[in-house]
C-alpha cells in the first residue's frame, strides 16, 4: 500500500480568482495554465496498519501544525473514498524553490493525491484525480496534466462537473517561462484570504467575471493556432485584470512591489524592441516571463539586469502527473 507520483507545478494564464464553495472548492470562472518542469514535487505515501496516526515529512523535516492538518484532512477524503482508516507516512521532497514564488500547493497536492489514491487502491481516471485534487488545493487540478490544462469551473453543487481537461501536451509547443525572483518580501495576503476579499467587496470583481469567456476562447485560439504574440498578449491582460480587482477591495490591497513594477515595465520595453515576452504574475510579488526558445539570452540578461531581481530560473513546458 504505497506509491510514489512526481507532479509539476503549473502557471496560469487565465487565472483562477475566486471561489463559489471553499469547503470543496468550487471556482467561479475558468482557468487555463501551463504546466511547468522546472518546479515539481515527488511524494511517496505509504499507508501501514500499525500507524495511529499520519506522519508528515516535507524534505525529510517532520511536519506539524497547519501544513500537517491540511495533508491530513486531505488523505482523510481518500480514506472515505476508499472505505479505508488506514494511517499513512507521507515523504515529498519539493523541487519549487519557495523565493521563486510559486503556489507549492500546485504540485504538492497533485502528487499527494496521485501516490495517495494509489496507494490505497483506488483507481481514478485522470477526470476523477483531477477532482479529488482541486479539493486540496484549486489551482492543483490542473497539475494532474502536462502541457496547456484548463480548470472547466463547471456549474453543479457537488463538484462532480469541476476538473481540468487537457489542451495540448507538453511536447506540443516550446513555450518557455521565467521566473523572476524578487529581493523584497512583503506580508503577504494568501490566496484564499485574497480572493475571499475581492469576491466579497470589489465592485471591480464583476468586470472580472464577464470577461473571463472571451479570454478563454480567444487564447484556446491562440495555442491552437500556435500564436505566441496572441497568447501572450490575452495572458498579460487577463493577469492586469486579476491584480485590478484587488484595488477596489476592501481594505484594497495589491501583491505588487517597486521591483514588480519594473519587470513588467521592461518586458513591455523588450517587445519594443521586437523581442515578444509576456508576463503574468500569481498572488505576489514575482513576475513569470513567457517567452519563445529563440529569445532566452536576451531575456535572461535582460531580467538579471534589473535592479532589485536576484535570480532568473528558466522552466519549459513540464509533463502531468507520472509514478515512480
Ligand atoms: O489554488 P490556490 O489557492 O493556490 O490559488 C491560486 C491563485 C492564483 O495563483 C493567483 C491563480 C491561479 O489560477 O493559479
Amino acid at each position: 500500500m504505497k506509491c510514489t507520483a512526481k507532479a509539476h507545478t503549473n502557471i496560469a494564464l487565465i487565472k483562477y480568482w475566486g471561489k463559489r464553495n471553499e469547503s470543496i472548492i468550487l471556482p467561479t470562472n475558468s482557468s487555463l495554465s501551463l504546466t511547468l518542469d522546472g518546479f515539481y514535487t515527488t511524494t511517496t505515501v505509504d499507508f501501514r496498519e500499525e500507524l495511529s496516526k499520519d506522519e508528515f515529512f516535507l524534505n525529510d523535516q517532520l511536519v506539524s501544525g497547519e501544513q500537517y492538518n491540511r495533508v491530513t484532512t486531505f488523505l482523510d477524503l481518500i480514506r472515505t473514498y476508499a472505505g479505508k482508516k488506514l494511517y499513512a507516512t507521507i515523504h515529498s521532497i519539493n523541487e519549487v524553490p519557495t523565493a521563486a514564488g510559486f503556489a507549492s500547493s500546485a504540485s504538492g497536492f497533485a502528487a499527494l493525491a496521485a501516490a495517495g489514491a494509489n496507494a490505497i487502491g483506488l483507481q481514478l481516471t485522470d477526470r476523477e484525480l483531477s477532482m479529488l485534487t482541486r479539493q486540496g488545493s484549486g489551482s492543483a487540478c490542473r497539475s494532474i496534466y502536462g502541457g496547456f490544462a484548463e480548470w472547466e469551473m463547471g456549474m453543479k453543487d457537488d463538484g462532480s462537473d469541476s476538473f481540468a481537461v487537457p489542451i495540448a501536451p507538453a511536447d506540443y509547443w516550446d513555450v518557455r517561462v521565467a521566473a523572476v525572483v524578487l529581493s523584497s518580501t512583503m506580508k503577504k495576503v494568501s490566496s484564499r484570504e485574497g480572493m475571499k476579499r475581492t469576491v466579497e467587496t470589489s465592485p471591480f470583481y464583476t468586470g472580472w467575471i464577464d470577461s473571463i469567456p472571451n479570454d478563454l476562447k480567444q487564447i484556446k485560439e491562440g495555442i491552437a493556432a500556435r500564436d505566441f504574440e496572441k497568447v501572450g498578449q490575452i495572458a498579460e491582460a487577463n493577469c492586469l485584470k486579476m491584480h485590478a480587482t484587488t484595488l477596489g477591495a476592501n481594505p484594497p490591497f495589491t501583491y505588487w512591489h517597486d521591483t514588480t513594477l519594473a519587470v513588467m515595465q521592461t518586458v513591455q520595453s523588450l517587445r519594443d524592441n521586437g523581442i515578444p515576452a509576456y508576463f503574468t504574475i500569481d498572488a505576489g510579488p514575482n513576475v513569470k516571463v513567457l517567452y519563445l526558445p529563440e529569445n532566452e539570452n536576451d531575456i535572461q540578461k535582460t531580467l538579471r539586469g534589473i535592479p532589485g531581481v536576484t535570480d532568473v530560473i528558466l522552466s519549459r513546458s513540464g509533463q502531468g502527473v507520472t509514478y515512480l
